[in-house]
């Protein structure tokens, strides 16, 4: 079956409801997700989103944290654009409803995260993005001009490609008319064509074996502009997030927000001591990566599998009024944060890099856009700023949505995209040849393409991985589509861009340390 629809939206966080309802007043839209609604990255945030509100805060100290943050690599202008941006589109999320914390004195209570040297986080108490995500679905689930669907996943982007034609990553003219959607309820795939189509796939957290993505976070969308032939940069920089409730087998791993640093929490180790002050005079709110590889170090000194994160000093109750999930879900689990420390370890967060955008969410095919966490837009460089990604997801979608727009008109279908062909495919015999190769790439990439990496770990990476990369492919021919091959398929190509790109970098910036190089060499690349 063929639909046709002006704007194509694959994702439905933050980056892609946003898109959807600012592009709905010009043309039709189809907003499509893999599961739910509300499944993705978005519902999980906790910390807020970063702006500048009221004095002594202003525009350039919030750049230069994200500079300082993005250790060299950020690009100025993508840093500039989003950062003074930011008091729009958070007008923007409060005419939609969303409900931040305030003050007695009706001004927003701004919490401070890691790396920031003022309060600027607008938050709904430890759930932000929840407390989004509904009040975008809210605006999204009436509007006569946006159709929803649920449990369709997306295969490919549609090119020339599709025409029979050859394309290479440098072929100058690469088209895009819309994408292949899987019915997960039906079982069929759909054409769907489009004048203008957004990425919005959200974070790829699925290839390790620990994270705080949610399981749809597979990179479906990096791995489908990569094989779409669109610039993809800067995989190497993995976001680490340094205090994940250490509670083994719990998928996805439980985060404590960084916010509880910025109140107040403090390391320590096991004894009881702290250790930040030993790796950065901002001590437990140093940036991410900083604290992330100083938590790892002490784990691989002591032999121990976690630290301590204490909050045990502050007023109990004010803690348990800032932080009300957190207090419930570690006492349902036996810790009572205002007398317990809490155990905590890094985990697999954030994907800096992805799908390069210019500073209007374009990407190097035409009529292809991207945003939020697929997309590369230079603002985070080698390490992201704490809640500067909800933010850029924001932006970047607004952005996306006036360049599109005027295009529209000029654009038409293309009927001549031939609906997808499975002939010859035939039902996997065993589904377990798919979940395990699963796990082993999760495990590829969490035994070697960590925190700390070195050649040897990263050979040895991707040698494992293109063993799984050519049984997956062969199977991927032989069968019928699913979305569990689809998603293999996928993580193995993000995980391969991951250590592509990290082989390249022979220097250790931001996020991306490698025992080999251990400094940084050049002033930027
Ligand atoms: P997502 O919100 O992840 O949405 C992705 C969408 O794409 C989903 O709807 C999914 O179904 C859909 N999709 C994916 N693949 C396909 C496919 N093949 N076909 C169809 N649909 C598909 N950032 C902050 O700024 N502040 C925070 O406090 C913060 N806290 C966080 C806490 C946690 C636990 C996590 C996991 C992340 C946090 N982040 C935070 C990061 C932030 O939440 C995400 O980067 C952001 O929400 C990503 O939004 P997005 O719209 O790009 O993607
Ligand atoms: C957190 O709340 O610590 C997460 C913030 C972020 O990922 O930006």
């Amino acid at each position: 079956m063929t639909r046709k629809f002006d704007f194509l939206v694959i994702g439905s966080g933050i980056a892609g409801i946003s898109f959807a309802l600012k592009a709905a007043p010009y043309g039709k839209v189809a907003l499509l997700c893999k599961t739910t609604l509300d499944e993705s990255n978005t519902s999980y945030a906790q910390g807020g989103i970063a702006s500048v509100m009221y004095e002594p805060d202003n525009f350039q100290k919030h750049i230069d944290d994200t500079l300082i943050a993005g250790d060299g690599h950020c690009d100025i202008a993508a840093v500039e654009k989003v950062i003074c941006n930011a008091p729009t589109q958070i007008e923007e999320l409060l005419k939609w409803g969303v409900d931040f914390d305030k003050t007695e004195e009706g001004l927003f209570d701004l919490h401070r995260e890691g790396g920031h040297s003022e309060h600027r986080i607008l938050h709904h108490k430890d759930n932000t993005g929840f407390e989004i995500q509904q009040s975008l679905n809210e605006q999204v689930s009436n509007h006569p001009n946006i159709e929803i669907f649920e449990n369709y996943f997306a295969i490919e982007i549609l090119t020339q490609h599709h025409l029979g034609e050859i394309v290479t990553q440098h072929s100058s003219n690469i088209q895009c008319y819309g994408a292949y959607v899987l019915n997960q309820q039906s079982n069929h795939i759909h054409t769907f064509l489009a004048k203008a189509t957004l990425l919005a796939t959200g974070g790829i957290g699925s290839v390790y074996a620990t994270t705080t993505n949610p399981g749809i976070a597979t990179g479906d969308g990096i791995a489908m502009a990569h094989r779409a032939r669109a610039v993809i940069q800067d995989m190497e920089f993995v976001q680490f997030h340094p205090t994940a409730l250490y509670h083994p087998g719990e998928r996805p791993t439980y985060l404590i927000t960084e916010a509880i640093r910025g109140y107040g929490a403090v390391l320590r180790c096991k004894d009881g001591r702290e250790f930040m002050q030993k790796y950065d005079e901002r001590g437990s709110l140093a940036p991410r990566d900083i604290v992330a590889r100083a938590i790892d170090n002490e784990m691989k000194i002591r032999g121990h599998e976690f630290v301590y994160l204490d909050v045990t000093h502050k007023d109990a109750e004010e803690t348990k009024e800032h932080f009300p999930n957190i207090y419930k879900k570690c006492l349902e689990l036996g810790i009572d944060i205002t007398k317990d420390m809490i155990p905590v370890s890094p985990t697999q967060h954030y994907l800096c890099g992805g799908i390069v955008v210019d500073l209007n969410g374009k990407t190097s095919i035409n009529q292809l856009y991207a945003a939020g966490e697929c997309s590369r837009t230079g603002l985070h460089g080698a390490n992201r700023l704490a809640s500067n990604s909800l933010l850029e997801a924001i932006v970047y979608a607004d952005l996306a949505v006036k360049d599109a727009v005027p295009t529209i008109e000029k654009v038409e279908f293309n009927e001549l995209i031939p609906a997808w062909d499975d002939e010859g495919t035939k039902l996997p015999e065993e589904m377990v040849l798919i979940t395990h190769s699963f796990r082993e790439v999760e495990q590829i990439m969490s035994t070697y393409v960590g925190i700390v990496r070195s050649n040897l770990r990263l050979k040895r990476a991707m040698s494992r991985l293109e063993i799984i990369y050519r049984e997956t492919e062969d199977l991927f021919d032989r069968s019928v589509v699913s979305r569990e091959i689809c998603e293999l398929r996928n993580v193995i190509s993000v995980a391969y861009l991951i250590i592509k790109h990290a082989l390249r970098r022979k220097e250790s910036r931001g996020l991306h340390y490698t025992i080999d190089y251990p400094k940084r060499m050049r002033n930027d690349s």
